[in-house]
């Protein structure tokens, strides 16, 4: 087959944040360094992040608060080594992304402008209006490109090349012609995104179906804390798209349908501010004792209504525009509906503090990079604060540039590809094109996202786990069975769609299994039948492994405890 091997120093798959921030390094730096994503970088999904990004920049707050924050939303099973790389490095990381022409907004004095987030101890969520993704990503996107990063956009990255342990690079297509290549490098970095599409009522991209978590899945590596999904307090109550926690930061207060501010009864004291998980866990909770609202009384109100109009003209004007766009609600003149989204993965591709990919929860591969949601590093443990997303993407993902451009100076070698490292993913191509089954594709997505958000959900117990393993089992034998309509190599979506279908299918089992085997609760997994976080026994972190015939293993891995001891969470 007539097939190009390209040869680089490294290459990137993503180009949301942490892809372009690593790439930037590394182009800086001389490194030969090429993107492969299936979107525009400017589509990626970090230009939907809305509300911030957190560092401690004012003089009544610290770092060590910022950590403090951090490990105690994670409900104590973030790795706080990383949690103290990440917020030590807050600060500076906003002035770079500043200088690189990130327009944050602005207080009356003309520093950078901070509002609060839930579960943080002080106001330290930087931004740019309801658009801080975008405006961040636009820069770095920028800067990227003048430090010039090569980029294959609509390009798949459909496998890894590995072998021993090492990685040298990837397999790709090309998504307009379904041409075939081989990006041969001496460092890969893996940097896809979340997962949420996994989920029927989601806050997520299309495109965040988790193809890298099952993509290393399949050659025997590991996934970490898979069960940890966050569920985000406000998606719109039809949509799940996302109302930011802005309007909470700004003032917004939740009701029931009996006109009660809820929050009171599970967090009297940071009420609508406590931390996603309890958030969203009080508004289901309302929905179950029949006090919800809207068309199918699973929503409840957010109200903004009491705040100066000039606050929601000129800070959350994005949000305004959608809740009308989708819900036909003007949050100027009322009450909007709002109920819990998937929204955030905490778990993924386990990496250690310099972002190489383990491939035990001891070892690490060689040549193997992750960073952003689609890793686990981990900094967010069980439950992640509002705006460390976009900071854990540009910490990480500018220090796993640092990391591989020293890996590449010490001298790593180009393991040359072959044409055969090719086969795995053509293989796959090729059964899926020619697959004239009965199934189809948007049937078996609808029936996974449809079970995982009724049975592996915000709450979740043995039996509804139990129920959608056997979903997951029933659907991974369908398909088997499905039918591709397009056999054409234009644009083949159908075909990309099944290939992050077969992706999905894969990585839900591990955030089901890994929800049926920890029997406690903790952070955003919380089991009705073991409603207590267990130190004792669960004080770990998962670590996964799915054989090919979909059999799931496990093991435990030590979370690197530090200055904060596990104390019992309130809020
Ligand atoms: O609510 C939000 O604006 C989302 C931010 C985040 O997930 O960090």
């Amino acid at each position: 087959m007539d097939m190009k091997i390209y040869e680089y120093d490294a290459v990137i798959v993503g180009s949301g944040l942490a892809g372009l921030a690593a790439a930037k390094e590394l182009t800086e730096a001389g490194k030969k360094t090429a993107i492969i994503t299936k979107l525009h970088p400017l589509r990626s999904h970090s230009g939907a992040a809305q509300g911030g990004i957190n560092a401690a920049l004012h003089a009544d707050d610290s770092t060590e608060l910022h950590e403090f924050d951090t490990v105690k939303g994670s409900d104590y099973l973030a790795d706080q080594d990383c949690v103290e790389l990440m917020c030590s490095k807050a600060p500076e990381t906003i002035r770079w992304a500043e200088r690189m022409g990130a327009t944050f907004s602005r207080d009356e004095e003309g520093n950078i402008a901070i509002r609060p987030f839930g579960g943080q101890s002080k106001p330290r969520a930087c931004y740019a209006k309801d658009r801080t993704g975008l405006a961040v990503l636009q820069a770095i996107y920028e800067q990227a490109d003048r430090a010039g990063i090569e980029v294959f956009d609509e390009w798949y990255a459909g496998d890894i090349i590995y072998e021993d342990g090492k990685v040298s690079g990837v397999v790709a297509y090309d998504i307009r012609d379904s041409k075939p290549a081989i990006f041969n490098a001496k460092v890969t970095m893996l940097a896809t995104g979340g997962h949420g599409r996994a989920y029927r009522f989601n806050s997520n991209a299309h495109a965040n179906t988790g193809d890298a978590l099952s993509i290393v899945a399949r050659h025997g590596l590991p996934l970490e804390d898979m069960e940890f999904v966050q569920f985000h307090p406000s998606g719109l109550g039809g949509s799940g798209v996302l109302i930011s926690e802005a309007a909470r930061g700004e003032g917004g207060r939740l009701f029931n349908s009996e006109g009660e501010r809820f929050m009171r009864k599970y967090a009297p004291n940071a009420m609508e501010l406590a931390s996603r998980d309890v958030v969203s866990r009080a508004i289901m909770e309302e929905v179950r004792q029949g006090k919800g609202l809207g068309k199918d009384g699973q929503s409840v109100n957010i109200d903004l209504t009491h705040l100066d109009p000039e606050i929601i003209l000129t800070r959350l004007p994005e949000l305004r525009e959608l809740a009308i766009a989708f819900q036909g609600q003007d949050m100027l003149k009322e009450p909007i509906h709002i109920s819990a989204t998937a929204h955030y993965s905490m778990g993924g591709i386990p990496t250690n503090i310099n972002c190489e990919v383990r491939k035990s929860p001891t070892e690490m591969t060689e040549g193997l990079y992750a960073a952003g949601e689609c890793s686990c590093v981990s900094v967010h443990g069980a439950n992640r604060l509002g705006a460390n997303s976009l900071l854990e993407s540009l910490v990480f993902g500018r220090h796993a540039g640092e990391n591989m451009v020293k890996k590449i100076d010490e001298g790593i070698e180009l393991r040359p590809a072959k044409l055969s490292d090719a086969d795995r993913m053509l293989a796959e191509m090729h059964k899926l094109k020619t697959s004239n089954g009965t199934e189809t594709i948007p049937g078996i997505r609808e029936e996974l996202q449809i079970g995982m958000t009724k049975n592996a959900g915000v709450f979740r117990t043995k039996e509804s786990l139990e129920t959608q393993i056997e979903v997951i089992d029933d659907l991974l034998g369908r398909f088997d069975n499905i039918r591709i309509d397009d056999k054409s190599k234009t644009f083949n979506t159908d075909l990309q769609e099944a290939i992050e279908l077969g992706h999905m299918l894969e990585f839900a089992k591990f955030i089901v299994d890994g929800a049926l085997n920890r029997e406690e609760s903790r952070g955003g997994h919380f089991r009705e039948d073991f409603p207590t976080r267990d130190d004792d026994k669960f004080l770990k972190h998962t670590y996964a492994y799915m054989d090919e015939n979909y059999n799931m293993r496990h093991e435990w891995g030590e979370v690197v405890l530090g200055k904060f001891e596990p104390r019992e969470r309130t809020y």
